[in-house]
C-alpha cells in the first residue's frame, strides 16, 4: 500500500531477495562523498554500471559511510562491449575488485544492444557467478518484449529478477511493464526525472503545491505508488536529501490519474528496447 510506504521499504523479487525501493542514481557522479551522503540520509541502494566508470567511487563512498555490506544493495551493470561468457565473468571480477566488494547484490545487461547469442551468453555467466556467490541476484535492463521471452525461453528456471527500463508518467512503457509483471520481474524505473528537464514542468508543480511538494518529489512518488523501484540521480547533497523526503504525502487517485495522462510516448535517453 503506497500509503505504509517508508525510506527503507523494500519489495521482494522473484528470486526471495528483498531490494530497497529507493535508489540512488549514480550516472555522472564522481563524487564518494555523494554516495556517503545519501547512505548516511537512509538510502540503502546505489545504482552503478560499469560504464559510468564510478565503482571505485561508490565503493569508496560505501566504506566512508561505515555501513555494513549486508544492510545496502549495490548494482553494477555489464557493459555492451563486455558481453559474452568469458568477458563477463572476467569484467565483473575486475568490477568487484574495482569497487572493493565480495560481491554485489545485483548484475543486469545494461541493454540488449549486441544481439542474441551474446546477451544469452552474457546471462548464463551472471546464473554461474551467482551460484559461484559474485552477485545475489541477476537481471536486465533496457529488455523490450521480445528481449523478456526470448530470455524466459532459454532460461525458464532463472528468470531475471529485474527490467530496469527509463519510466516516467511521459513515457510508461506499458508493454514491457505488463509482459515483465506478467511473469514477475520487477520494474526499475531509471531517468525518472527526465536527466532533469521535467523538474520545471508548471503541471507538476501545480500538483506539487497541494502537498509542498516539488516536481522532482511528485515524479519520484508517482514512481513508487506505481509500485517500481525507483533510481533519481543527484550528486549534490541538498537534492539528495530532497529526493528522499517522500514518505509524508500520497499522491490522491485524481493526481496519479492526472499524471497518468502526460503520457507522451518519447524518452529522453537511449532505447535499446528495438534492438533486433
Ligand atoms: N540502465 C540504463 O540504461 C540507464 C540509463 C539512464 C539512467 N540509468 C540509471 O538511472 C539513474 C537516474 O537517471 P538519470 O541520471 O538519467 O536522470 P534523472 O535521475 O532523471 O535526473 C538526474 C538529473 O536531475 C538533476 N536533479 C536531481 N534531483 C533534482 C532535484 N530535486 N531538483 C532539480 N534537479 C534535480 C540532477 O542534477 P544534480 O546531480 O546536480 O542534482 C541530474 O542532472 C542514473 O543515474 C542511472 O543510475 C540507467
Amino acid at each position: 500500500m503506497a500509503s505504509s510506504l517508508r525510506l527503507n521499504s523494500t519489495l521482494k523479487l522473484n528470486d526471495g531477495l528483498s531490494i530497497p525501493r529507493l535508489g540512488l542514481g549514480v550516472y555522472l557522479t564522481q563524487s564518494a562523498d555523494a554516495i556517503k551522503h545519501a547512505l548516511q540520509f537512509g538510502y540503502r541502494h546505489i545504482d552503478t554500471a560499469q560504464w559510468y566508470e564510478n565503482e571505485e567511487v561508490v565503493g569508496e563512498g560505501f566504506k566512508a559511510s561505515g555501513m555494513k555490506r549486508e544492510d545496502v544493495w549495490i548494482t553494477t551493470k555489464i557493459w555492451d562491449t563486455n558481453h559474452g561468457y568469458n568477458q563477463t565473468t572476467k569484467t565483473l571480477d575486475e568490477s568487484l575488485k574495482k569497487a572493493g566488494l565480495d560481491f554485489f547484490d545485483l548484475v543486469l545487461i545494461h541493454s540488449p544492444n549486441p544481439g542474441k547469442e551474446k546477451r544469452l551468453e552474457t546471462y548464463r555467466a551472471l546464473i554461474d557467478a551467482k551460484k559461484q556467490g559474485k552477485i545475489k541476484s541477476a537481471g536486465v535492463s533496457n529488455y523490450g518484449v521480445h528481449h523478456i521471452k526470448e530470455l524466459l525461453a532459454q532460461f525458464p528456471n532463472d528468470p531475471p529478477s529485474i527490467n530496469q527500463i527509463e519510466i516516467s508518467p511521459f513515457f510508461q512503457r506499458k508493454d514491457i511493464v505488463t509482459e515483465c509483471r506478467k511473469h514477475n520481474i520487477a520494474l526499475q524505473a531509471y531517468s525518472p526525472l527526465g536527466k532533469g528537464a521535467f523538474v520545471d514542468r508548471p503541471e507538476l508543480h501545480k500538483i506539487g503545491e497541494k502537498y509542498k511538494k516539488s516536481p522532482a518529489q511528485v515524479l519520484i512518488r508517482w514512481s513508487l505508488q506505481q509500485d517500481f523501484i525507483v533510481l533519481p540521480k543527484s550528486s549534490n547533497e541538498e537534492r539528495i536529501k530532497a529526493n528522499a523526503d517522500l514518505y509524508d504525502f500520497e499522491l490522491s487517485k485524481q493526481d496519479i490519474d492526472t499524471l497518468n495522462a502526460m503520457e507522451t510516448g518519447k524518452g529522453v535517453t537511449w532505447d535499446p528496447t528495438k534492438a533486433p
